[in-house]
């Protein structure tokens, strides 16, 4: 493993942010990993594939980008299987490995970008399934003394885009790999969000496998959502906003037709691409960044935007949400 100096992270980050790393090394196995560490060079910071930060500044310290490979079978019960997965594994190459296999579970997370050591970061979700559903447990390497530590289910403290790996133990590991519970066959499938029972019927499929339910997903995410190859951009910019009933029956008022949806504990959750477009920033271009035409709640760089462009016009749009809504939406980016 080489340590390098002054390195752009421009092809490292979907948002395609031209910033440098002080030091950088990609690491391939745990011994790279430790080697990074003895440097005492600090702060670490890992990298996945980039398509959840925004940089705004240099990166003072060492980025480690993380390329541990390698899925495996390590228990077999009759309907399901565990799989473990090396945390540099593409994540929507590992859900066509499960797809392939005819193992169930993943199916709904099709071509969601980056790592699978990032996706218990803030369990990450589409089309009616979280990480969580799947999740069984996980081993990270502690960055202050090198030590590998299990955290099960429970410990990871799962919530909506939300894990303790975003609070509490925010910056302090390595998640080195990932295990998964995948259903054999027959699979519990999930087609009850709207969009995907529509693609089904367009396709002409009555009786679907996992693989139509992949094939839909990946068909409507590339209708909607833009394509970081093409324009820089990171996904949904901010969370859907939880708010209070009451919150929602002001906006009812003006607006009977405000799209929401009920939460568990009494509590609504309205989409923040609606909220965005009603403020009129959907396709508004800022300098080199906008909001996307086809989703307001994605922020794109148009080309040679800078982060602080992309945050100012993030804050721009909060603030005006709030004013006119009197909800403050909270990113979901990672902000470095
Ligand atoms: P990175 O961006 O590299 O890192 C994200 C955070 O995790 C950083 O804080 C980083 O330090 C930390 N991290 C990364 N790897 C590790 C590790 N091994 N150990 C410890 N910390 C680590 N997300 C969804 O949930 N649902 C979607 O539908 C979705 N759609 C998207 C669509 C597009 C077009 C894009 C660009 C993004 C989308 N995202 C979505 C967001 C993104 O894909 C996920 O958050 C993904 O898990 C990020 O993975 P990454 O490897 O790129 O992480
Ligand atoms: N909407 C608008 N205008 C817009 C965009 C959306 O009015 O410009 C309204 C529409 O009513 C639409 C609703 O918002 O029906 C929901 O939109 P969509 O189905 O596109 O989903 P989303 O809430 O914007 C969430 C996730 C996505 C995930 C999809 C599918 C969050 C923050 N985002 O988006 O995750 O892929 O659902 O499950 O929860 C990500 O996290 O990066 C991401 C892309």
């Amino acid at each position: 493993m080489k340590i390098l100096e002054n390195i752009s992270l421009l092809p490292y980050n979907t948002f395609g942010i031209d910033i440098k790393a002080e030091h950088f090394a990609e690491i391939s196995n745990l011994e790279d990993l430790r080697a990074g560490l003895r440097t005492g060079i600090r702060p670490v910071f890992l990298l996945g594939g980039g398509s959840n930060v925004l940089f705004t500044q240099d990166v003072h310290g060492l980025v480690l980008k993380n390329n541990l490979r390698g899925i495996k079978v390590v228990r077999e019960f009759k309907n399901k299987v565990w799989v473990e997965v090396g945390a540099g594994e593409v994540w929507h190459e590992f859900v066509l490995w499960a797809v392939e296999h005819n193992f169930g579970g993943v199916e709904n997370m099709s071509l969601i970008p980056g790592t699978v050591g990032a996706s218990p970061i803030q369990n990450i979700g589409a089309y009616g399934v979280e990480l969580k559903d799947v999740f069984v447990q996980l081993e990270a390497v502690n960055l202050s003394n090198g030590k590998l530590k299990t955290f099960r289910h429970s410990a990871c403290r799962f919530g909506y885009r939300d894990s303790v790996f975003k609070r509490e133990e925010k910056g302090k590991w390595c998640i080195t790999s990932v295990v998964f519970s995948l259903t054999k066959s027959p699979h519990r499938l999930n087609t009850s969000y709207g969009d995907i029972s529509k693609t089904l019927e367009i396709n002409g499929i009555n009786t679907p496998g996992i693989a139509d339910i992949s094939r839909a997903v990946v068909q409507i995410r590339s209708s909607k959502l833009p394509d970081p190859a093409k324009i820089g951009n990171c996904g949904s910019f901010f969370k859907n906003p939880e708010t209070d009933r009451n919150v929602l029956d002001r906006i009812l008022k003006n607006h009977p037709l405000v799209p929401h949806y009920p939460l568990a504990d009494g509590r609504v959750k309205i989409p923040a691409g609606w909220l965005i477009e009603q403020c009129g920033w959907k396709g508004k271009r800022v300098g080199n960044t906008g909001c996307y035409e086809r989703q307001a709640l994605v922020l794109v760089n148009h080309g040679g935007a800078t982060g602080e462009e992309v945050k100012s016009l993030a804050y721009a749009i909060i603030e005006s949400v709030e004013k006119q809504f009197g909800i403050r939406l909270e990113p979901e980016v990672n902000m470095v």
